[in-house]
């Protein structure tokens, strides 16, 4: 039996340091500091307009991160070439608006399969995991089995913002269909996006995903109680809701 992985999400350490212009705090550091606290990956988003995570943390990550490093990031040339060049452990596409406060919905396989495609065998032929960030939703799983992703990350944000419970049960619900369809055709399911730490409790709790992604959360509680803690309390909610699951 599994205990899901924790990708650590460390983007909003380098918004703090973007506000100011400095050089702290450091989101190679913080990255380092969830590893030390048990955490099995650290994930970072290179936005085209880069609001938060710099090329040079890319490439400075590349070379201390000790567990995986995922990157997420748009499907451009641009950004396959940063891929191709730094060689993360493993590559997210995700959608991207520059007007977005964060990532809004999941990625729209049926729109360009073909193109999606070529771009995902790419980043395979280089030895990169490829992931999709997509919606819980039949066609895009199917489709992400077409272009020939190993993993598929589940869109929560729909579930996550639920403002009621009946609404947060649908989506729960929808998070579960989509991951039982996923798992069967042979897809690792990842879940991310909103995820707090009472919210991850039902979803780690359907046994299904094998990775969360967890970002704003886990740096909002490092501001107040120091970095390792938030990383193991989140390790801990997550093990807790798998555990309520048995
Ligand atoms: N997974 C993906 C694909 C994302 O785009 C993000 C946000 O960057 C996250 C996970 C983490 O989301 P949050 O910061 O809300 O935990």
């Amino acid at each position: 039996m599994f205990i899901p992985r924790l990708g650590v999400n460390v983007d909003h350490v380098a918004t703090l340091r973007q506000a100011r212009g400095t050089r702290y705090p450091d989101p190679v550091t913080a990255a380092a500091m969830a590893e030390l606290a048990g955490a099995d990956q650290i994930t970072i988003h290179l936005r085209e307009d880069r609001r938060h995570i710099q090329d040079r943390d890319v490439h400075v990550l590349r070379q201390t991160v000790q567990t995986k490093l995922n990157l997420e990031m748009a499907v451009t040339e641009e950004m396959a070439g940063i891929a191709l060049e730094v060689l993360p452990d493993m590559v997210t596409l995700v959608p991207e608006k520059r007007e977005e406060r964060t990532t809004e919905g999941g990625l729209d396989l049926l729109r360009d399969t073909a193109a999606l495609t070529a771009y995902v065998t790419r980043l395979k032929d280089a030895g990169i995991v490829a992931s999709l960030f997509i919606d819980p939703d039949k066609t895009q799983i199917e489709a992400a089995v077409e272009i020939g992703a190993q993993i598929v990350e589940l869109h929560t944000g729909d579930y996550c913002d639920a403002t009621s419970e009946q609404e947060a049960l649908q989506e729960l619900e929808k998070l579960k269909t989509g991951g039982e369809q996923a798992e069967q055709l042979g897809l690792i399911v990842a879940a991310g996006h909103g995820h707090d730490y009472k919210n991850i409790l039902p979803v780690a709790k359907l046994q299904l995903f094998e990775e969360f992604n967890i970002g704003h959360s886990i740096v909002s509680r490092a501001v107040l109680v120091g970095f390792e803690r938030a990383v193991q309390e989140m390790i801990d909610a997550i093990a807790l809701g798998h555990h309520s699951g048995s």
